[in-house]
């Protein structure tokens, strides 16, 4: 269970303070896929990076299976940031490095010995469906591909939560849902808690058990996927369907010019 209580983030502390997060109060349940969606500079990331603390709340208390960990240093932390793993936009690979020593590096940092940890790694790789690219690099593989190294990379501790900042917004609409696939399996077969940022609603409506929508670091409405997109009520959730809507719509025309109007 992740619980963050009236958590506040300002960047910038002092006369320059400039607050992003007001007064967040949220609880993830264990198993769960959680979204956060919200648009551009909303305070997605800010809150889901609050959540390790890659980033300090300002005020407030992160909660991780009934323990305070606000507070966290050292050994506490660094025990704490290997039971969240993380996965970016931009994959965040090391190009120098194998995809099979990307996926130990994890392993490396906390002193797992050699033939332990590649067993592990081959292991995720085979999960992530790239048990055939362990001796490629990055730069040899798809978008969609280098994202299954970075969440066989987060999962090498053996994680509960996983965190996914944009995890699909630089793929494709094909890549992308494998990819949710991929972390739908990952979320029921390895119980792994996900929280996933996403601007875009189908992505939210594929996976995500329940949503929150932010605004201007504000929660505006948190509920159920379908029953909040179903009966929204607050006025960017009402736009963002609005003008998905929309676009589906010009989707539909440009691949059939028969609309069901015309028909
Ligand atoms: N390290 C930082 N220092 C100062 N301000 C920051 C920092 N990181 C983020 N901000 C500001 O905090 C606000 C929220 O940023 P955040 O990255 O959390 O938004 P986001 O919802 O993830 O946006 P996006 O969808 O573009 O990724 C923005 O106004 C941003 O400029
Ligand atoms: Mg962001």
């Amino acid at each position: 269970m992740i619980q963050l209580e009236h958590l506040y983030k300002s960047y910038d502390e002092g006369p320059e303070s400039h607050e992003v997060l007001h007064d967040i109060n949220l609880s993830i349940r264990p198993g769960e896929v959680f979204g956060i969606l919200g648009s551009s500079g909303a305070g997605k990331s800010t809150l889901v990076r609050c959540i390790n603390l890659l980033e300090r709340p300002t005020k407030g208390k992160v909660i991780i299976d009934g323990k305070d960990v606000t507070d966290a240093t050292g050994k506490k932390l660094s025990a704490l940031r290997s039971s969240i793993g993380m996965i970016f936009q931009n994959f965040s690979l090391f190009q120098q490095r194998t995809v099979l020593r990307n996926v130990t590096f994890p392993l490396e940092l906390n002193r797992t010995p050699r033939e332990e940890r590649e067993q592990r790694a081959r292991r995720l790789l085979t999960l992530v469906g790239l048990e055939e690219y362990a001796d490629r690099y990055p730069s040899q593989l798809s978008g969609g591909q280098q994202q299954r190294v970075a969440i066989a990379r987060a999962l090498a501790n053996n994680p509960r939560i996983m965190l996914c900042d944009e995890a699909t917004s630089a793929l494709d609409t094909t890549t992308t849902v494998q990819i949710l696939d991929l972390l739908r399996r990952i979320n029921r077969e390895l119980d792994v808690t996900m929280v996933v940022i996403t601007h875009s609603l189908a992505v939210a409506r594929n996976i995500c058990d329940r949503v929150a929508m932010i605004d201007g670091g504000d929660i505006v409405e948190m509920g159920p996927t379908e029953e909040l997109f179903s009966d929204p009520h607050s006025d960017i959730l009402k736009a963002l369907i609005a003008s998905d809507g929309a676009q589906n719509r010009r989707d539909t025309n440009t691949t059939d010019s028969t609309t069901e109007e015309e028909k």
